[in-house]
Formats: structure tokens, C-alpha cells, sequence
């Protein structure tokens, strides 16, 4: 056991020393490693698993070195609303997933809304979901709660949400374990749950199951990466119909050019705030 334990040790001391994955929270590189231990014969296959899975996790989509100091201060030094909302423009185009929504932010917000601005908003798995904000015609007395699992990114991020006209938070939360326990009156969970159902079959469905919100937007990439149709539309469209299914849901679909945004009612009490 106290071997397994030095290894583990000496594992997350190799995945910190890459700087591509330096900044991901520690209990995520733990959980991920630990697991590849179990799987694979020699420390050295398991460093390079852990590497390739947190790499699918969050490397691939992102800048690989984000400038999240300069990008604050440019958010700071933007002299009124519509130079900050020029810059958000050019930060989110620093993520694939934000980068393909760029097109669709000024009818994809209001359309999930329907009609009524939340006052409470969770973004789960958000990556730079959050600079999107000027586009949601939110209240100043919104509260936005961000959650992911690069400690760099949520860091930035806590700095600049009340820079976009909120308040608000942004944190770390491993959405394995399940949802933070943070009630909204609507949640975001945009293309991350096919990431929670290659790190665990079923993470996916628990965590809508349990977000506290009575409505959900929740949406998977119709193409991959490099830009092919590899029946992703089909896939999540059955796994959404399955799910909404089971759980008696009824939900409006959106469709972008390269995303399936599903926007679930549920009618759920909320039961507690941030
Ligand atoms: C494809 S990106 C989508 C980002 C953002 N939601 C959007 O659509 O613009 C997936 C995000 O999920 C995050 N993620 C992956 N695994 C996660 C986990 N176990 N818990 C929380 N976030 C996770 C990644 O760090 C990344 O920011």
C-alpha cells in the first residue's frame, strides 16, 4: 500500500511538472491518477494515461499558454461596455468551444432565457463561457456562479466577473463528484457532459439529475474538433431523448451550426444559495 501511495506521490509530481497541466486542481490529477495506476503495469504508462486523459479533459480544447494576466488587464483598462465587450469578443475566440458559439451569442442567450433574465446563474464545466456575460443582458444584481477545474482559469475568471456587469464567483468543482451545492434559477452545462461520460459512464446524467435548478441548458458539439460530422448530432440527440425520457423532461432544442443546445423546464424547488 505505502508503495502504491509513493507512486501516486510521484505521479501527480510529474503531471505538475508539465506546465500544460500545472494549473489543474490537484484532487482532479489525483482521482485521474490513482485510476491509471489500477490499470497499468509500470509508474511511467500510468504518467503518460493520466497525461492523455487530462489532456482530452481540458487540454484540447484550450490556448495552451493563456495570457490570463494580460487578458484581466485588458478587461480593466476597457474605457466603457462596448470596448470590454470587444475584448470579451477576442478572449473567447481563445477556446474551441466559445470560439464556435462566437456567431450565434446574440440570439443563443435570450433564446435560452426565454424571455425572463435569471437572477441566478450556475456555469458548470464553464470554461470561458462566463465572457459571454455582456451578450446575456443579465441584471447587475445577478449572481453568476462559475465552476471548473483549472485553478488559473477560475482564478482569472473570479477577477474579471464583476468587470462584465455581475457578481458572482468562479471556483473549482470536479463535477464527477456531482454538482456544487449552489441553487440557480438556471444552470449551463455547455459540451461537457460527453467529457464526464468518458471519465465516468452514467457522470453525465447524475449531474443533470442533481443540479438545482428548475431549468437546465445543456448542450453537446455536433462536430469534432477538426471540424468532421461524425454522427455526433444522432449520438447526443438519443442520449438527450433517452435521458429526458426517464426523467419525464420535455426539452426545447436550439441548433447552431456546430452545437445542440437543449433547454430543460424541470420545476424543481431550489433549496440553497452560494
Ligand atoms: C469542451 S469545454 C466546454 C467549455 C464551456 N462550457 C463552453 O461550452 O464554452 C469542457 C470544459 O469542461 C471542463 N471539465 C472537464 N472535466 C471536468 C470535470 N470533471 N469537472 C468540471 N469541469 C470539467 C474542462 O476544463 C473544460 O473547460
Amino acid at each position: 500500500m505505502a508503495h502504491f501511495d509513493d507512486q501516486l506521490i510521484e505521479l501527480i509530481a510529474a503531471v505538475q511538472a508539465s506546465a500544460h497541466y500545472r494549473t489543474i486542481d490537484p484532487q482532479v490529477i489525483e482521482r485521474v491518477g490513482w485510476s491509471a495506476l489500477q490499470r497499468y503495469p509500470s509508474l511511467k504508462a500510468a504518467i503518460k494515461a493520466t497525461k492523455t486523459e487530462l489532456h482530452q479533459m481540458i487540454g484540447a480544447y484550450a490556448d495552451r499558454a493563456p495570457q490570463y494576466a494580460q487578458w484581466l488587464a485588458e478587461l480593466q483598462s476597457a474605457p466603457n461596455e462596448a470596448t470590454r465587450q470587444a475584448v470579451c469578443r477576442r478572449l473567447l475566440s481563445k477556446h474551441a468551444s466559445t470560439r464556435e458559439r462566437l456567431p450565434a451569442l446574440a440570439q443563443l442567450y435570450p433564446a435560452c432565457f426565454g424571455g425572463q433574465p435569471p437572477q441566478r446563474v450556475l456555469d458548470l464545466g464553464c470554461g470561458l463561457n462566463p465572457l459571454a456575460i455582456p451578450w446575456m443582458a443579465l441584471s447587475p444584481t445577478t449572481w453568476y456562479a462559475a465552476y471548473d477545474i483549472d485553478t488559473a482559469l477560475c482564478a482569472f475568471l473570479h477577477a474579471a466577473l464583476p468587470l462584465l456587469g455581475v457578481q458572482g464567483a468562479a471556483g473549482i468543482c470536479d463535477l464527477i463528484a456531482g454538482p456544487p451545492p449552489v441553487a440557480a434559477d438556471v444552470a449551463f452545462v455547455l459540451k461537457t457532459i460527453p467529457l464526464l461520460e468518458q471519465q465516468r459512464r452514467g457522470a453525465g446524467a447524475d449531474l443533470l439529475r442533481a443540479i438545482q435548478a428548475p431549468r437546465l441548458v445543456v448542450s453537446f458539439p455536433t462536430r469534432s474538433l477538426g471540424g468532421r460530422n461524425v454522427g455526433m448530432a444522432t449520438t447526443y440527440r438519443g442520449y438527450m431523448d433517452t435521458l429526458a425520457a426517464a426523467e419525464g423532461w420535455s426539452p426545447r432544442v436550439i441548433e447552431l451550426p456546430n452545437e445542440l443546445v437543449f433547454v430543460i423546464e424541470r420545476h424543481t424547488p431550489s433549496r440553497s444559495r452560494m
